[in-house]
Order: C-alpha cells, then sequence, then structure tokens
C-alpha cells in the first residue's frame, strides 16, 4: 500500500532515525518520557499483582468486552468523588488504547449508510491529530475547519475556533455523523475553552451525533495541561481517555464516557474485532486509581516535566531564532508538542524538514495535520510540531540548527526576490 500523508512522513523518520540513532536529534517523537516516578507507580502495580497471586486468574482468562466491571467501577468512583459526576457501568467502554476506541467511533458514526449516503466526521478547528485519518476506513471522511490565527505578540499566537464558518459548514450539508477534537490539542498545545466546547456540544446536540473529546493529554491523568480544564460531559460528548502518555502505552488502555446508546455500539463493535482490552493493563490501571498514585503522579510529575521542558524550548528560541524573522509560537496550553509557525516561510514544510533532516535535526512537518481540509492555505506548509520528550541538551542543541537553517532560507529567499 502506498503510503501518503502522516504516515509516509512517520515512515521516513522512522528508516531516518533507525539507520543511525545516534547521528539525528530526535524533536519528532511522540512517545512520552518514562520518567522513574511513573515507572515506580507502574512497576508497583505489578508487583502488588504479583504478590496477591492474581497473575494466573488475569491473564488466563477472558472478560466482558466493555472492560472489567472492578476498572470500570474505579472510574465512576474518580468521577463522582473529583467532578460529582454520577456514571453507571453503561456510561464506560474500555478499549484497546484511545487510537482504537476512535477506530470504533468514527467507523461506528461514520461512513456510508444503508441510503447509500457519505456521513463525515468533522474536525471543528485544524489543525489536529493526524491519527483521526488514519482510522477511517473509507476516504474522505475526515473534514476540518480552518482556524483563526491570532497574533499575541512578536512571537507568539494562538488558533480560536471559527464559529461562523464552523456553522455554515455544518448546515450547508447535513452529511455529518460525528465530530472530533484533541483536548489539549496535538500538535498545537491549544486547549478550546469550556465555552467554544459548550457551543460545538450544542450544534451536535441538534444534529443528533456525538461530539468525541480527544482527552489524551488531559487531567485527571496524564494531566499534560498548563491552564486549567475539567473533563466536560453534556448528553452527547463521548470523554475518550487514554492511559497511554501516563507512561503505559504499551498496554492499549483507553477510556469512552458517553451515553448507553454510543457505548453500546463501540462495544458490539470492540467485541467483534478485538473481544476486549489487556486484562493485565486494566488490573494495573484500576490498582493506581485505587491507591491515588495515577492522578497524583500526573499532576506533581508529568505535568511538571513538561511545563519545564516547554521553558527550555521556549529559552532556546529566545536565544537562537533571529528577532527580525516572523516566527511564532502556538501559546502553551497543554499536550506533549509545541507548534512553530514560520510566516511566509520561503519553502514547504516538507521541503523545510528536509532540510533539517541534512543537518541531523528530525521535526514533524506540519501539514498532515491539517487532514487534507486546508491544503491550498499557505499556512498549513509554514508549521512544525516540535515534540517536547527531548532532554534539554538535545531541545537547546536541536534549535540552534533549526534557527541556522531557518536562516539560510529566509536569506536566500531575499537574495533570489532581489536579484
Ligand atoms: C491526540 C491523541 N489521541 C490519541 C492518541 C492515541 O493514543 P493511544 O492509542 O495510545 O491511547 C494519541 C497518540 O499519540 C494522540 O496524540
Amino acid at each position: 500500500m502506498n503510503k501518503v500523508g502522516v504516515r509516509a512522513i512517520m515512515h521516513d523518520i522512522q528508516e531516518v532515525l533507525n539507520s543511525d540513532p545516534s547521528k539525528y536529534i530526535n524533536l519528532s517523537a511522540g512517545n512520552p518520557t518514562l520518567l522513574p516516578e511513573v515507572y515506580k507507580m507502574w512497576e508497583d502495580s505489578l508487583s502488588n499483582i504479583l504478590n496477591n497471586g492474581e497473575l494466573g486468574n488475569i491473564v488466563s482468562k477472558y472478560g466482558s468486552s466493555y472492560g472489567t466491571y472492578e476498572l470500570i467501577d474505579c472510574i465512576r468512583e474518580y468521577f463522582y468523588n473529583n467532578y460529582d459526576v454520577k456514571l453507571e457501568r453503561e456510561n464506560i467502554l474500555i478499549t484497546s488504547g484511545s487510537q482504537n476506541l476512535f477506530f470504533l467511533a468514527l467507523n461506528s458514526f461514520c461512513g456510508t449508510n444503508d441510503k447509500n449516503d457519505l456521513t463525515r466526521a468533522l474536525i471543528p478547528m485544524l489543525p489536529d491529530y493526524a491519527g483521526y485519518s488514519g482510522v477511517a476506513l473509507e476516504k474522505n471522511i475526515i473534514e476540518g475547519i480552518p482556524p483563526l490565527i491570532t497574533k499575541i505578540d512578536n512571537h507568539t499566537f494562538r488558533y480560536e475556533l471559527d464559529k461562523e464558518s464552523f456553522l455554515e459548514r455544518v448546515m450547508e450539508n447535513r452529511d455529518i455523523g460525528a465530530m472530533v477534537l484533541s483536548r489539549p490539542n496535538n500538535p498545537c498545545g491549544n486547549v478550546l475553552s469550556e465555552k467554544d466546547i459548550l457551543f460545538i456540544s450544542n450544534v451536535c446536540s441538534e444534529l443528533n451525533i456525538p461530539l468525541l473529546i480527544d482527552s489524551a493529554y488531559a487531567p485527571p491523568f496524564p494531566a499534560i495541561n498548563f491552564v486549567d480544564m475539567n473533563p466536560i460531559l453534556t448528553d452527547n460528548i463521548v470523554h475518550c481517555m487514554s492511559v497511554s502518555k501516563a507512561g503505559l502505552p504499551g498496554e492499549r488502555i483507553g477510556i469512552a464516557i458517553g451515553k448507553p446508546q454510543y457505548i453500546k455500539v463501540m462495544e458490539a463493535f470492540q467485541s467483534n474485532i478485538s473481544i476486549h482490552s489487556s486484562r493485565l493493563g486494566q488490573r494495573m490501571v484500576a490498582d493506581s486509581l485505587q491507591n491515588g498514585q495515577l492522578p497524583f503522579i500526573s499532576v506533581k510529575y508529568i505535568r511538571e516535566h513538561y511545563k519545564q521542558k516547554y521553558l527550555t524550548l521556549k529559552k532556546a528560541l529566545t536565544i537562537f531564532m533571529p528577532d527580525d524573522i516572523p516566527w511564532f509560537l502556538h501559546c502553551a496550553e497543554g499536550s506533549l508538542f509545541s507548534w512553530l509557525w514560520l510566516e511566509n516561510l520561503p519553502l514547504e514544510d516538507k521541503e523545510f524538514y528536509n532540510k533539517l533532516k541534512e543537518q541531523n535535526l528530525i521535526v514533524v512537518p506540519g501539514n498532515s495535520f491539517f487532514h487534507d481540509s486546508y491544503a491550498v492555505s499557505m499556512h498549513a506548509r509554514e508549521c512544525i510540531r516540535i515534540s517536547l520528550t527531548a532532554t534539554d541538551d538535545d531541545i537547546m542543541r536541536g534549535i540552534e540548527i533549526l534557527s541556522n537553517v531557518t536562516k539560510e532560507c529566509y536569506k536566500e529567499s531575499i537574495s533570489i526576490s532581489t536579484s
């Protein structure tokens, strides 16, 4: 199969890094850093399971396709105690990671229906997680609305929801089967306000479709949010969580919370394609929720770690990037990533990526996060995603390279235009 878009880029990045891992500074990674406190938490959970003689029972038996009652009840209790939200077991589905959750949801609620009409998934504000396009079984399912761009100061900007264009698109053709967005956002670190979420949710409610809120970076775990935010649950929101960025990507645990009508459809799909998620992973997560470690470690160590990384990155950009080049960093509100916009970049993001690669620096070009909906826009070709998972030293050295390449690119374009 021919790889396109983000798959082609990710494949290229993987090949390059595998060819000589020590040669490159990797500012592209999406794998969370395994902090010592996080490792200890999972090690303790596993030890408890072994010491209590539970392993045999856990790994040698199939279970419910909804997930284990133990984990489901832990989540109900957590939401009741911390958010005053009363959930029934039927409101919760444990999936094999949240990527799988989006596969189940988008292919259940979107695609060709029995009248042969195509219903699509709408992303209310681009850019957003490239993995949504990857999960759709049919072509042209994912569509997104370009953002409004607000410059905050000389080197900071923020995306805002373009409500007018969003409403126009929704009303123009009643072909939307679901909406999806990440909050905090991968790639740009934006956190849509509660007001914006309720506005989108109201529109979804009028259309009688689910709004999937991808909370892979949100509180209570991994809590990589730098602004205040809480889960938002309305009648049509499916709140989607993951334990991956809290150090457990290998165990594949995702959590969907929503009304039974939506959860049931996804559960039926899951029971057909994979039966259920890992029971060992579910037991470990239940253990770390019961003893309070997962939310505690998330806020105290994981959030702080990435906040510090962001400050290091900002410092590196301030030191190395020239002031007279129009570079803008998106406001840091959460997630594992920073998002850099190089206004009027004289070449496309993919070519820029190749130039950085020649200098042994790997970042992710931004275009794929616009899901083809915004392919004609200059802006979509002027951004790169920088991972906050690297060491301080790599961030510093990487940004110095980025700065040198950026200067060269803008200088070449000025000399070409004046010659
Ligand atoms: C925004 C977002 N959603 C979902 C996922 C998938 O995570 P997982 O399937 O490990 O839960 C990722 C992974 O990088 C992500 O960044």
